[in-house]
């Protein structure tokens, strides 16, 4: 593997943006490096386009220099943080003088320039993160790896470089940092690190939600997303941040009976799908799909266990826990909310002769979102009895055969009332009032049954004659 990264950082190396650097960053007899995230991706053959650059000296006034050189290269300077960022091609360069305290992007404390790479070094979070290719001329594109951070990465192991205590304290988000790499990487967190995690785990309370959603989205679009769940439950951090999840963790027995444990399911549906949408939205109605199973749960002498409802709850639970985590409350919030609440009825459908008027509610209700709904109930078939998991898949299968029939005769996945409201008020003569709602929801209801086609005529006869019924005279 050494080998042929290698290769990869000398041809990155090549790259004139670096030589630039290497070029004024001896006129200004100033060493610079590229650091972190850049260099750990590159020996991971993950491409990336951010590039951390370290100077012992000004980070301003370097990035001055390489963009006045570069031909006038627009810069955004952060005085306060002592960073300048730019942008050249497709990459985004930030520059950045190497500090004796802690390395943190968003941190509002001002910064003190004066540390060497061994002192920056130190005060970043992970040992693969610490890892910087010299751009001076004598060695340049020499790997500075104090921390033997190559053998983290060729072992999958994410470790501080410090005392696990000192580098959580610094920033407690890097315990998120940690699980989100962990899962990202397919990585394994050192034991001293975890227990690090585990004994400053309440610290997370002074980050920011805005912080810790960012991690949280990170880990729910990695490829499995199970394994940094697991790391979050296993270190105390899922209580604090996501309460609603922690509870579904467990089982419970009575007369001998036990219900699953909605905690490990929720994580195989989750990774489940991951395959098959690159929607976040989507996998975080995996993840909330059964969220009121906790509080719905019930145990039934004749039934068993039953979570009635849950659904419907779990639809009316998701605004607060969306509002604490300071994720999105606008229309995404509502398309989770819309997949929770339907997420049983394909199964329902799936399980009884499909008539065509469910099919035709279904279509109704989810609208366009009628095929992520259907992504979500196959990644919800998780029962260990192979016969069973086909025998759903299949009848899925005739359910979405069914729904596509429907929608090419009645086309109500996107229902447009065939009789408008005006139409109704000039026919008979009204002025805004109950009658047309209650005509409209008739024809709509009349539709969705099959009692008539979704066609004007159809629906135009059904209005005059529930119209005349109702007492209503026409007008011309
Ligand atoms: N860093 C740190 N502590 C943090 C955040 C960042 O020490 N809380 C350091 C690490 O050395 C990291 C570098 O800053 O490699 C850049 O941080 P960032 O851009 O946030 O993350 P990356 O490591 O580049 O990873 P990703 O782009 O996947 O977020």
């Amino acid at each position: 593997m050494i080998q042929e990264a290698q290769k990869r950082v000398a041809k990155s190396l090549n790259h004139p943006i670096f030589h630039t650097i290497r070029d004024i960053s001896e006129e200004l007899n100033k060493p610079a490096f590229v650091i972190g995230g850049f260099v750990r991706d590159l020996y991971l053959n993950r491409p990336s386009k951010d590039i951390d650059v370290v100077v012992l000296g000004s980070g301003i006034e370097l990035a001055e220099r390489v963009a006045k050189k570069l031909g006038g290269l627009r810069l955004t300077v952060f005085k306060n943080f002592g960073t300048a960022m730019l942008r050249y091609r497709d990459l985004e360069v930030e520059f950045v003088g190497a500090r004796k305290e802690s390395y943190q992007r968003n941190s509002r404390k001002p910064i003190v320039e004066d540390g060497t790479l061994e002192d920056d070094q130190n005060r970043r979070d992970f040992t693969i993160n610490a890892l910087a290719l010299s751009l001076c001329e004598e060695n340049y594109g020499e790997l500075v790896d104090p921390f033997d951070g190559i053998s983290d990465m060729e072992n999958g192991v994410i470790r501080t470089p410090l005392e696990p205590g000192i580098t959580f304290s610094d920033d407690p988000l890097r315990m998120m940092r940690a699980i989100r790499f962990a899962t990202q990487l397919n990585f394994r967190i050192e034991e001293g690190t975890f227990d690090g995690i585990k004994s400053q785990n309440e610290r997370i309370d002074i980050v920011s939600s805005e912080r810790i959603a960012d991690e949280l989205n990170k880990i729910v679009m990695a490829e499995r997303p199970s394994i940094g769940f697991k790391l979050l439950e296993l270190t105390g951090l899922l209580q604090i941040i996501f309460p609603e999840f922690q509870a579904m963790k467990g089982v419970d027995k009575v007369d001998g009976r036990a219900h699953k444990d909605n905690f490990y399911h929720t994580l195989e549906v989750l990774d489940r799908i991951v395959p098959n949408t690159d929607n976040l939205w989507l996998r975080w109605s995996a993840i909330l799909h059964d969220i009121a199973k906790p509080r719905t749960k019930r145990y039934d002498k004749k039934l068993g266990w039953t979570f009635h409802n849950h659904n419907f709850i779990g639809q009316k639970m998701i605004p607060k826990i969306f509002g604490r985590m300071k994720l999105p409350l606008n229309e995404k919030m509502k398309y989770v909310q819309k997949m929770v609440g339907l997420h049983m009825r394909p199964i329902v459908l799936s399980e009884d002769v499909v008539s065509d008027s469910a099919v035709r509610r279904l279509l109704f209700e989810a609208g366009d979102d009628i095929d992520d709904l259907m992504t979500l109930c196959e990644a919800d078939i998780t029962s260990k009895n192979e016969a069973k998991v086909k025998k759903y898949m299949r009848n899925f299968k005739v359910v979405r055969r069914k729904l596509k029939e429907i929608e090419e005769k009645d086309h109500v996945r996107n229902f447009q009332p065939p009789v408008t409201g005006e139409m109704i008020m000039d026919t008979f003569a009204l002025q805004p009032c109950k009658e047309i709602g209650d005509l409209k929801a008739i024809i709509k209801e009349a539709i969705l049954e099959g009692e008539i086609s979704n066609n004007y005529d159809e629906a135009f006869e059904l209005m005059l004659k529930k119209g005349e019924e109702m007492g209503l005279k026409r007008a011309k």
